[in-house]
């Protein structure tokens, strides 16, 4: 499978898959279609800002897509899946969002025929408050903390199972099936019915992903430590792609990441059993990656659902009112930019930065 310009720093070949230095769309072309099972990926995002891995313009970003959509349409087999994990961007200079990643779902499916099979929403819990100045100066938005994950396919029916994902059942829904539930409509008009009731050993999750970026990937640091190499800056966590893999493909499927990166993918799929192929285009992010691939794959160990830190707290939205009157808002908008604080710091709420008792950063 190999392909583009080698050298032996960035050759990456094992008895499942292959890492590709190159264009993905020189890559892809070359593909017979109908021949991959699942496209898994995290392309550059649209900042407005350009980052050094390659970041494509807003504006443009669609356009510049749009090859990709053919080839990933061609390639892909009619029960495959293609899933893009995309965050968002601020307008420059203004404290409104981009609209370009809502604009490449629409064109994946519009001009491509993908249907959306469902969106996902990757919660970091540990993101940063950027940018500062909406954020943090102005007061005037909250922290952008999801990416979306967009799961499309080329028929309405890819092959999928969400057994493969479960989590286990909340304290609440245990006392349930403990004391049973009394069949009834629910307000909603929903019919609650006694199935309800019956204790299916996990619970089906919902379609927000919580991972939090301080990943385990101490080799691969390590790796590029050791080598001279710079970490790839933009790295998506391995639970995220394997999610997916694991709902949408078997073992011996074809898993392909065109925007490859440091190879989390083919690092995952390894440990899946999955057949894979990354293809990246910068050559130094292929030689950090070969750390991925120097010792055998790690087994998972499974998690504790009883410990407290393999889950995250999500505090109800007013958790912190106690309806006092509150000062009004600024009639600008927050255009006019505050005077530095010269008074002594805010008093901390309790849950303020630095509880992180479950790994959670708050601002
Ligand atoms: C967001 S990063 C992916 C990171 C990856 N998921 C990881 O966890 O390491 C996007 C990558 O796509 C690469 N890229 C951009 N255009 C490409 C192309 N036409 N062909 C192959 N790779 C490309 C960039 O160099 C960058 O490393």
């Amino acid at each position: 499978m190999a392909h583009g310009s080698w050298e032996e720093a960035t050759r990456i070949s094992t008895d499942l898959g292959d890492a590709v230095l190159g264009d993905s769309l020189d890559y892809m072309e070359d593909l017979a279609p109908e021949s991959v099972d699942l496209i898994v990926t995290s392309p550059p995002f649209g900042l407005v800002r350009k980052k050094d891995y390659g970041n494509e313009d807003a504006e443009d970003y669609v356009d510049w897509f749009d090859a990709f959509g053919k080839q990933f349409s061609r390639i892909l087999k009619p029960r495959g899946s293609l899933v893009i994990d995309i965050g968002g961007a601020w307008i420059k200079g203004a404290p409104t969002r981009s609209l370009y990643h809502f604009r490449l779902l629409i064109m994946l499916c519009d001009r491509h025929g993908f249907n959306l099979a469902q969106e996902f929403y990757w919660w970091n819990p540990s993101k940063l408050p950027t940018p500062a100045e909406w954020v943090n100066i102005r007061r005037i938005r909250v922290k952008d903390a999801v990416n979306s994950v967009y799961w499309l396919s080329p028929t309405p029916w890819p092959k999928a199972t969400n057994r493969r994902v479960l989590q286990p059942y909340s304290k609440s829904m245990l006392s349930l099936l403990r004391t049973g539930y009394r069949a009834k409509k629910r307000p909603s008009g929903h019919d609650i019915s006694t199935k309800f009731s019956r204790d299916n050993g996990a619970s089906i999750p919902p379609n927000l992903i919580a991972v939090a970026h301080t990943e385990s990937n101490a080799y691969y640091q390590r790796y590029c430590k050791k080598h001279g190499i710079r970490p790839h800056p933009a790295r998506f966590p391995a639970e995220l792609p394997e999610y997916f893999i694991r709902m949408l493909t078997d073992e011996d499927d074809l898993v392909l990441d065109p925007f490859g990166g440091s190879c989390v993918t083919g690092e995952v799929c390894e440990r899946l059993n999955r057949r894979w192929v990354c293809v990246e285009i910068v050559e130094e992010y292929l030689k950090g990656a070969k750390g991925r691939f120097e010792r055998p794959p790690t087994r998972r160990i499974p998690r504790d659902p009883d410990r407290a830190e393999n889950y995250y707290r999500v505090p109800r939205p007013d958790i912190l009112w106690d309806g006092s009157p509150t000062e009004p808002l600024a009639a600008d908008g927050g255009r006019k930019r505050p005077a530095p604080a010269t008074k002594a710091p805010e008093k901390r709420a309790s849950g303020g930065r630095g509880t992180g008792r479950l790994g959670l950063e708050t601002d």
